[in-house]
């Protein structure tokens, strides 16, 4: 009989950061990726806002909405039994009150169905992380280089390395654990840095492109599978090289199609197949036993 594994929480991800443990975290946009990465062992399933660039196609990620952020968050959670899966609270749904915040974290939980909320920032969020918590939402932190703040930063950029960073970035991480996040993102800062900041806090940090001692990482999953041949960032190290494994196998289909080498008769029904109810949808077709 197949078990249904226990649910990684909040809780786990701090007592594997007390183990030594290492947590494995991945965005994920949709149900299908969502099953693949939970059944191959993911611990966190970020649904981020990165999908504005990478499923929407966009240059950043702020024209992302909130309802299209519960839309994902939604998806992902089906496709999920394992892992703790965290939405990404968009540009401008969280920055300009903390009741709007509220509310709108409050609409990630209940229509995306999501575990606990991310959002980018640090002391300057820590009255709404308080807030929050207290109303029972789970909040991760993000700091170091923040994509919503693309303009304000210039692009995106490695953070930290100017003078004062490494005294900011210890601050935030701090005040962001004071007001009860359970977890913090470290995006594209010196390795160093985050190495302190790992060992100040008792939360776990997950790094991207902040070096070897956090307590996890993570990591956009379009770019480690390699669905996009023209980008690779050097903090990205690429798992697979799907985008060139899609192409070949479309190319193949459509030279198949345009031959008429598909499809061939096994892939095709005939009137005898389906006497009895000859208009009948045969019911096995779209089964799961029909689909392997
Ligand atoms: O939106 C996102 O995918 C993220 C990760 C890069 C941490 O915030």
């Amino acid at each position: 009989m197949q078990t249904t594994p226990r649910r990684v929480t909040i809780h786990s991800l701090r007592q594997m950061k007390q183990k030594g443990e290492r947590i494995a975290m991945l965005t994920a946009y949709d149900a299908t990726f969502a099953r693949l990465l939970d059944e191959s062992g993911a611990d966190v399933l970020l649904v981020g806002d990165s999908l504005g660039m990478v499923v929407q196609g966009h240059e950043t990620t702020l024209p992302v909405t909130l309802d299209e952020m519960a839309y994902h968050c939604r998806a992902v959670v089906r496709g999920t039994r394992r892992a703790h899966v965290v939405g990404d609270m968009p540009f401008m749904s969280y920055q300009a009150s903390i009741e709007q915040a509220m509310t709108n974290a409050g609409k990630l939980m209940k229509e995306g169905g999501c575990h606990s909320v991310k959002l980018e920032g640090g002391a300057v969020h820590a009255e709404l992380v308080r807030k929050l918590v207290s109303a029972g939402i789970p909040v991760m932190g993000h700091i170091g280089l923040t994509p919503q703040s693309y303009h304000q930063l210039g692009g995106f950029k490695v953070q930290g390395r100017d003078a004062g960073g490494r005294e900011r970035l210890l601050e935030d991480a701090l005040a962001l654990e004071d007001a009860g996040c359970y977890a913090i993102v470290l995006e594209a800062i010196p390795a160093d840095i985050a190495k302190d900041i790992t060992a100040a806090l008792s939360v776990p940090t997950i790094g991207i492109g902040a070096g070897t001692a956090c307590d996890g990482q993570v990591l956009v999953s379009y770019d480690m599978l390699g669905m996009d041949e023209t980008f690779k960032p050097r903090f990205v190290r690429r798992y697979a090289t799907l985008g060139a494994t899609i192409k070949d196998a479309v190319a193949h289909y459509v030279d198949d199609v345009r031959t008429g080498a598909f499809p061939s008769d096994a892939e095709s029904f005939t009137v005898t197949e389906n006497k009895a109810t000859p208009n009948a949808i045969d019911p096995a077709l779209y089964s799961t036993a029909a689909k392997k």
